[in-house]
């Protein structure tokens, strides 16, 4: 760990590489107690960059054997190592450098470079890992082809991976054996994979649409065979999705997914060598709940669609992460919309963003989707770079409708195939095909934190003239102080009294097509902007931000009635949605401030005859009704809160949770009738119809939990019949939330018994013990820690636990002791030196401080304790820093 403070790297500064790699040849020789890297690389320098002849590589952690250039030994006059680099003071202008290193993946916990996940040999590159295998120039703008030799004990390690296409295989003496593997796209080293162990896998194939024949493997565990066909169904619907709507077909004859249990995110794109956390690729209908498959199918293309956005064309520099993020993320949202339902995926990343997203942009980590500075490249896989940089690639996706979008993509991977570029050819991409103009729009790439859109309104009966005012402004941001205006698709509609009306508008603005005259999609791009309408027979509620159109706050002084028309008869789904989110805000908040006042809390009839409404309607998706009932979470809650006078979090508890029973108590009949008429005989499936009856069921079943204990007896049988785990998990979930001690303790300890052969089970059966909110949160959670099936350095389960704890127990994480955020101070410190990048990532709800009224001193001590630990870790520091500021 370096002692010394990291320093900043800046997007200013950067230079495009001295030296070019045109070849690599790595030889990995795998033993229990180390790795013994030999690498061959074909330098060749770029004179026009080249200051002189030495030349400087990256690496970490690594014990050199031995150097030669040209295959001449080198002296140790001849070069000089530092903790992360091998400069060699003079290298001819084309050479070949080969190094010997010595590794040790048994000691990395880190989970970056070469490291073993139990007893298989893993490497995670991305972003700087590779630089912990080998000396080399780390860098995405190296692009090189590579060759891989891997050896190691036939007995312990018989399936030995690596990119590309497999050329030789060969029983070695001892019992060891060789694989060589030839990738023939040249990459940059943080798409390098290899893998060693004892595995089985799945096969299928893939014809792509020029009728080429390409073998699709999944590798995991023999025991977990089984748990692989969701996956390889995912990635055959990926890969057809991708030539049909992108033009994108796969480029190579093999694609290998591998399972890891230890593994710091959800999965990495390796060319042809996908690497996935156990987490993100197996399913059961008995172990993996509806949202679980869900996501294994998005995270899955998501990979597979980083084939093209991502590997063929790369980024230049880590700035431009979001070229390749944001873009795949919108990619990935576009299939999971296609293979579901629309408007609830759409409703999901909303809350998403609003919930998370905003709070980063509100904190004092704030960036912009192309960052201009870090001290740490792990600390920069943010909701910013990833969620706003998707949703940054769907306004442009809007501006410039399907088909000019289309044209843009295919130019972008035409024009740079094997490139590694920027956000800003992407753009300019989109513009040369399509010949608008994005320059204003630009800013959302360079500019933080989250604009603010309000609205004001008239109507002008006489004229039949309805005016819309349209503000924006953006707060400022660390090192940002003042903002230019975004250029912001505000989609809207007009609400009548028998439902949306025409619309016919004055003037310029809204140049983008529409199908229907009752949609139209406005163009903010100003400080302040009016927009009026003719021929408006009524007054109108006005419906704004259709299909969340902006990643932007929307401030409209909409009255109750306003919004339960919305509710009831927009034609758009997620102004629906949002309307009764509004609602229930509104309600909540009367809630809280009738405690503060002390007196009786009321729950407004007109929120719960809404609500009743809306469980009565059978026409309705049974997925969307869920989506309005579920009551806004307290994270969001507070998220909001801290936008006005700040959260108070054991106040929005409490109101949260009148709201829910008052809701539950007055709707039983409701609820019972839907929730009997929704059970279902079939045999488990993960399709939408499925997914979209299971949620809304079991959102009847916790609203009627919380109406009165006795309801538990649903829970208990539900439980008991359970015949998935989604099923399973929500009953679970009310009876460990709600049950008497006795009930709860003997459940969650038989569904331990029945499952703890299950990781990924016992993980869910952690969280949600960390998400209890009764009184004894803490202590429960501080007890488990010392279960015997938890350990500190399987990520999985820190962020079942912990993260669990702190993210999604509010009120025993903010305990007015201080005792939640020394715990999670404590875990942070242990975490420092073993894996800097979870450890840095739990410590996210802490740097929001500032949000929370009689905390923010508290928590602002608790980073200042961190900040005196000796030895932090770049990742760490900078968090802990930065949030101080
Ligand atoms: N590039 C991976 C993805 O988004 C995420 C990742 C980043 C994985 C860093 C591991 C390490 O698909
Ligand atoms: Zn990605």
């Amino acid at each position: 760990m370096p002692d010394a403070k990291p320093g900043t790297v800046y997007l200013k500064d950067y230079r495009p590489p001295a030296y070019l790699i045109n070849r690599t040849e790595l030889h990995f020789e795998l033993y229990e107690d180390c790795a013994i890297v030999s690498s061959r690389l074909h330098l060749l320098r770029d004179g026009s960059v080249a200051q002189n002849a030495s030349l400087q590589l990256h690496g970490q952690e690594l014990e050199l054997l031995s150097v030669a250039v040209d295959d001449c030994e080198l002296s140790a006059a001849e070069y000089a190592i530092s903790a992360d680099s091998l400069l060699i003071y003079a290298v001819p202008e084309q050479c070949v450098v080969a190094c010997r290193t010595r590794i040790r993946p048994q000691a990395n916990t880190s989970l970056s470079g070469l490291y073993k996940s139990r007893s298989l040999f893993c490497t995670q590159c991305e972003a700087e890992g590779f630089r912990k295998i080998t000396y080399y120039l780390d860098r995405p703008d190296v692009m090189s082809v590579f060759t891989v030799t891997v050896e190691a004990q036939r007995e312990h390690y018989p399936v030995l991976l690596s990119n590309g296409n497999l050329s030789e295989v060969r029983e070695l003496a001892a019992g060891r054996h060789r694989a060589v593997w030839h990738d023939p796209f040249p990459k940059p080293a943080y798409l390098f994979a290899l893998v060693a162990g004892d595995l089985s896998h799945t096969q299928d194939s893939f014809t792509t649409a020029s009728g080429r024949q390409v073998t699709l493997r999944i590798y995991v565990e023999e025991r977990d065979l089984d748990k692989c066909q969701h996956a390889m169904r995912s990635l055959q619907q990926a890969m057809r999705w991708d030539e049909q709507v992108y033009g994108r077909e796969y480029d190579l004859d093999i694609f290998n997914i591998v399972a890891v249990d230890d593994f710091n995110m959800g999965a990495m794109e390796n060319k042809s060598l996908n690497i996935f956390n156990t987490s993100c690729v197996l399913c059961s209908p008995e172990i993996t709940t509806d949202s679980g498959y869900q996501r294994v199918q998005a995270i899955v293309a998501h990979e597979y669609f980083h084939n093209w956005s991502g590997n063929r064309v790369t980024c230049r520099d880590w700035f431009q992460l979001s070229l390749k993020e944001g873009f795949t993320v919108f990619r990935d949202a576009q299939f999971s919309a296609a293979m579901g339902s629309p408007t609830v995926k759409r409703v999901e990343d909303a809350t998403l963003l609003r919930t998370a997203q905003f709070a980063e942009d509100a904190g004092p980590l704030a960036h912009s989707v192309r960052p201009e500075s870090f001290m740490e490249i792990n600390n920069f896989y943010t909701l910013t770079v990833y969620e706003k940089g998707a949703e940054v690639v769907r306004m442009m996706h809007t501006l410039l409708g399907a088909e000019q979008f289309r044209r843009g993509s295919d130019l972008y991977f035409e024009r740079h195939d094997g490139q590694a570029v920027t956000c800003e050819d992407f753009v300019r991409a989109m513009e040369d095909a399509s010949g608008v103009d994005l320059h204003p729009f630009r800013n959302w790439y360079a500019q933080a934190g989250t604009p603010h859109l309000t609205v004001r309104d008239e109507y002008d009966a006489v004229r039949q003239c309805y005016t819309l005012h349209v503000q924006q402004s953006c707060p400022a941001t660390p090192g940002q102080l003042e903002k230019l205006p975004f250029v912001i698709p505000l989609a809207m509609g007009l609400l009548g009294a028998a439902g949306n009306l025409p619309l016919r508008q004055t003037g310029t603005a809204g140049d983008v097509e529409t199908s229907d005259n009752t949609h139209t999609v406005l163009i903010i791009d100003q400080p302040g902007q009016t927009f009026v309408f003719e021929g408006v027979t009524e007054r109108p509620v006005p419906s704004l931000l259709r299909g969340f159109s902006a990643p932007v706050r929307l401030h409209y002084d909409y009255s109750k009635s306003d919004l339960c028309a919305l509710m009831r008869r927009d034609a758009d789904g997620f102004v629906r949605w949002d309307s009764a989110q509004v609602l229930a805000i509104r309600v909540i908040e009367e809630v809280e401030r009738q405690l503060f006042t002390g007196a009786v809390p009321l729950v407004d009839p007109l929120f719960i005859a809404a609500c009743d409404d809306l469980l009565r309607n059978e026409s309705l998706d049974p997925a969307m009704v869920a989506e309005m009932l579920r009551l806004p979470s307290e994270e969001y809650l507070a998220e909001l809160a801290s936008q006005a006078s700040g959260a108070n979090v054991d106040t929005i508890h409490k109101a949260r949770n009148i709201v829910r029973t008052a809701l539950g108590s007055a709707l039983v009949e409701s609820l019972l009738a839907r929730y009997h008429s929704l059970d279902s005989v079939l045999a488990y499936a993960p399709d939408a119809e499925q997914i979209a009856r299971r949620s809304l069921r079991n959102t009847c079943l916790s609203y009627l939990v919380s109406a009165g204990p006795h309801n538990l007896e649903l829970a208990s049988r539900q439980y008991e019949l359970a015949g998935n785990m989604t099923d399973r998990l929500a009953a679970l979930k009310e009876i460990a939330f709600y049950g008497a001690g006795g009930l709860r303790d003997s459940t969650l300890n038989s569904f331990y018994q029945d499952w703890r052969h299950e990781a990924l089970v016992v993980n869910q059966w952690f969280q949600v013990q960390a998400e209890i909110p009764d009184s004894q949160g803490l202590s429960r959670v501080q007890a488990l820690l010392a279960h015997a099936d938890f350990e500190l350095r399987n990520p999985n389960k820190v962020r079942a636990l912990v993260g669990g704890f702190t993210n999604q127990n509010p009120v025993n994480f903010h305990r007015v002791d201080g005792t939640g955020y020394r715990f999670l101070g404590d875990i942070v410190v242990a975490l420092n030196g073993l894996n800097p990048q979870i450890a840095s990532r739990l410590l996210t709800p802490l740097t929001k401080w500032r949000n929370y009224t009689g905390r923010a001193e508290l928590m602002r001590a608790e980073l200042e304790r961190l900040a005196t630990e000796p030895a932090l870790s770049p990742d760490v520091f900078e968090v802990v820093t930065k949030s101080l500021q």
